[in-house]
């Protein structure tokens, strides 16, 4: 008996068939708690020796049953262990950082540059009406500019004539809406990103221009030369810039001229305030009186310049980028060639 349910319990698999001898040998029909119902119908000296012999067949079956119990725990605990170990020695896997984009980065400086010098930052919708974009700006109904600038326009639902509104083409609205805003004396810069149809290695749909308004008593164009020049060495990081400013036609500036910045191409790597080229950089020229009327500043009162900066042409320039479309390509391996990106 002894031996029968020993070589069992070593042999059982699983805790399902140790349960099941243990019902034989010990449950309430089990053939040992049989034999021990039997004891009572024996002789007193049989009892003698059968009592204490089925007591211990039961002491160390139980004894037996609990062993292999734990046992099977045990390897079970092992092969767990084997399948879902850690190996802590590892060495961490790297995790990569999201960076500032260029043009970003590029915008935050020139703002902390304008900062400096007094200007806040102003912002206006990038859907904008007409009127702002266009009309307030001096810009006629009929000015080929609109169709020259190959204005995105967003339609409007069919029997609505109103206007329709455009992606503005440039951040000019938004010296109407500050003036509006704030009216007469004001100092103010806009970033923001302006729409044209528009595709080649120097032009996207969609770039980014910086906007200046200067409005105060006696405001004239020494006082725009003197903040380009100071903008040029503070963002270029050099001591010495020369600006050219070359006649221009602006609708919405009175005269108007553009900027161009003496630099020089040495094995393509640009270097600012030498040499004989000259790299235009923006737009400008003093306030036209009906634009300054058009948003409530009275011109008999008030005068001043503006301006409009090429934010990625900027940045091109900077870091030496020859393809502005590079910068709206989301291209991981553009932007970490460049260190752009981690
Ligand atoms: N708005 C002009 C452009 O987009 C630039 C400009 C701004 C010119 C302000 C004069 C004054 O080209």
């Amino acid at each position: 008996l002894r031996q029968k349910y020993l070589e069992a319990i070593a042999n059982a698999a699983d805790e399902a068939a140790l349960e099941a001898i243990r019902i034989e040998a010990l449950g309430k029909k089990g053939e040992i708690s049989l034999k021990m119902r039997e004891l009572g119908k024996m002789s007193p000296e049989e009892r003698k020796v059968m009592g204490p012999a089925l007591n211990a067949l039961k002491d160390e079956i139980n004894a037996a049953l609990a062993a292999r119990r734990a046992a099977l725990a045990d390897a079970a605990l092992e092969e767990r262990l084997k399948s879902e170990w850690l190996d802590v020695t590892l060495p961490a896997r790297p995790r990569r950082k999201g960076t500032i984009h260029p043009i970003s980065q590029v915008t935050e400086e020139i703002v902390a540059i304008f900062a400096d010098l007094g200007f806040s930052v102003a912002e206006g919708p990038q859907i904008e009406s007409d009127w702002y974009n266009f009309d307030a700006l001096n810009i006629p109904p009929e000015h080929p500019t609109r169709t020259e600038m190959d204005t995105f326009y967003m339609h409007r639902a069919a029997g609505d004539d109103r206007p329709p509104h455009v992606l503005r083409t440039h951040t000019s609205p938004v010296q109407i809406r500050a003036m509006e805003a704030h009216g007469a004396p004001i100092r103010v810069i806009a970033p923001g990103r302006v729409y044209r149809a528009d595709y080649d290695q120097t032009h996207t749909p969609m770039f980014h221009q910086l906007e200046g308004l200067a409005i105060d008593r006696d405001i004239s164009m020494a006082n725009l030369k003197w903040v380009l020049e100071e903008f040029c060495r503070a963002f270029f990081e050099v001591d010495h810039v020369e600006l050219r400013f070359r006649a221009s036609h602006f609708p919405f500036t009175e005269p108007s001229a553009e900027v161009d910045l003496r630099c020089s191409w040495e094995g393509g790597t640009l270097k600012v305030g030498e040499g004989d080229d000259w790299m235009e950089i923006l737009g400008s020229g003093m306030v036209h009186p009906k634009v300054l009327r058009n948003a409530g500043v009275d011109p008999d009162e008030w005068q001043g310049f503006a301006f409009g900066i090429g934010i990625d042409r900027l940045a091109m320039l900077k870091y030496g980028i020859p393809d502005l479309r590079a910068f709206f390509d989301s291209d991981l391996r553009w932007l970490r060639h460049y260190g752009f990106a981690a």
